[in-house]
């Protein structure tokens, strides 16, 4: 039932279920399950639109050039080395990857369909002739699904079927019936793997364009065995899938750098001035370019957000240190401001705690840089593309266009942050994307869906040379 209804859904309706489905890490059917139990306990409302409509409405706007939440399909073989694939789950799901799992039967012998599937965040899949899975998924849209299908362990067994094009299991059927691109982590024993047979068929899967990770050399499972054949440690595979599916993404081959949070100046060892700035809008930016294939370099004053993706995060806390971590940072295409940086520090930071004795202390302040100036003045390694934001409580656009121009920069994302807007702290954000060439008003939308649109903006602007 629950297949069908997948099927009959139109195009439009589909998309927006697999990206609501990723990104709760959850299977499309399940999502569904949710949805009707929400409706059916709050009847009368419609339970797709409720969640998020502002992500939605970015979300079709980006989809023509930003990358959705890439999703890669685990195939576990049955070797020792299985259990290690239990941390490749999380470790591909760190880069921002939803991972679906399938184990052969052989795996089962190393590791559970309940662990995997734990980790995976929906049941794993075992059996090709399982009606509930057929009804569920399907082995054909199993493999369609993916973006990635990565064999970890690749046993010698489950590569010499897929030499030959056998399609015994659920594992060598989807494997046979994708066309997405593959990477194996071959593991096994080293006279195993020098095997004519497994050579052969290994010569043969890379002539078919399927990509290799490993094997190591190094010690066996079995005591005293040492030589090639261990399987790539989790964090390798992981890099390689990365790097395979940002191959494909719309931003591939760019660098940003992007700047977030507040910064913290210290006045003595225990206070600082610092801003309300969360730092959401920076490192959804950055979270979002990292998934549409770009390598990108966060640095962030304190802030309490977890480290996004697959991005590279320098933490730093003054003004001075950001302006030294983005200049090293560099060259970079692209270079997003998004941090609040004090305008000013306190001129002499006490070395001991300041007490209370008498009348309070005055507190002389100068100058910090300005980060944004100094990059976008820069006479040579200035990004292609430099960002900032201007947020205003009075006359938005106008103080922006003033900025633009003050600090040399490509493009000004204004934003009315007078208190009644809730934006500072919050989670929406109204944006008026200042440009030479004018004035675009974005509608109110989340932090993510602004992210998400700015980088398909940016994707654009880069493809057409109109930076
Ligand atoms: O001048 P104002 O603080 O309004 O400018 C905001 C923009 O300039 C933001 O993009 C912010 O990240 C950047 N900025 C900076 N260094 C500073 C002050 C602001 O990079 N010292």
């Amino acid at each position: 039932m629950a297949s069908l209804t997948v099927r009959q859904l139109d195009d439009r309706l589909k998309k927006l279920l697999r990206l609501r489905a990723a990104r709760h890490g959850r299977s499309m059917e399940d999502e569904i399950r949710v949805i009707l139990k929400a409706a059916a306990d709050d009847a009368g409302r419609d339970g797709l639109d409720r969640d998020e409509p502002p992500a939605r409405a970015a979300r079709q706007r980006a989809s023509s050039v930003v990358a959705e939440q890439k999703r890669v399909l685990l195939i576990i073989g049955g070797g020792i080395a299985a259990y290690k694939s239990l941390d490749l789950i999380r470790r591909l799901q760190d880069r921002g990857f939803a991972v679906r799992v399938i184990l052969t039967a052989a795996a089962q012998h190393f590791v559970t369909p309940l662990a995997a599937g734990a980790l995976a965040g929906e049941r794993a899949f075992t059996d090709l002739f399982d009606p509930q899975s057929e009804f569920d998924v399907g082995h054909i849209r199993l493999a369609r699904d993916a973006d990635l299908i990565v064999v970890a362990p690749a046993t010698a067994d489950l590569m010499a079927k897929m030499a030959a094009g056998l399609a015994d299991d659920l594992a060598s059927a989807v494997l046979l019936a994708t066309g997405k691109p593959m990477l194996l982590a071959p593991a096994m024993n080293p006279q195993m793997f020098a095997a004519k047979a497994t050579q052969r068929n290994l010569a043969r899967l890379t002539a078919d364009g399927v990509q290799l990770i490993g094997p190591n050399a190094g010690e066996m499972a079995e005591r005293s065995e040492a030589g090639l054949g261990r399987m790539a440690e989790p964090l390798e595979i992981a890099a390689a899938a990365d790097a395979l599916l940002r191959g494909a993404g719309v931003l591939a081959g760019m660098r940003f750098l992007v700047t977030s949070g507040p910064t913290a100046e210290p006045l003595d060892p225990v206070r600082v001035l610092a801003n309300r700035s969360s730092g959401k809008q920076g490192h959804a930016i950055a979270a979002a370019a990292a998934a549409a294939g770009a390598e990108v370099v966060l640095v962030s004053g304190p802030v309490n957000l977890p480290d996004p993706p697959g991005v590279e995060v320098v933490h730093i806390e003054t003004a001075r240190q950001m302006l030294a971590a983005v200049e090293k940072a560099l060259p970079a295409d692209v270079a997003v401001f998004a941090a609040a940086v004090a305008d000013w520090r306190p001129q002499e930071a006490s070395q001991n705690k300041i007490k209370k004795h008498g009348k309070p202390p005055s507190i002389a302040l100068v100058e910090n840089p300005d980060i944004l100036s100094t990059i976008a003045h820069r006479k040579s390694g200035r990004p292609k593309l430099v960002v900032g934001f201007a947020a205003e409580t009075d006359n938005v656009i106008a103080n922006a266009k003033a900025k633009l121009l003050k600090k040399g920069c490509d493009w000004i994302l204004a934003n009315d942050v007078s208190p009644a807007t809730g934006i500072m702290g919050g989670d929406a954000n109204t944006i008026h994307l200042v440009t030479a060439a004018g004035v675009e008003d974005w509608p109110p939308q989340s932090k993510d869906a602004v992210a998400h649109a700015l980088v398909e903006r940016i994707a654009v602007a880069l493809k057409d040379g109109t930076t």
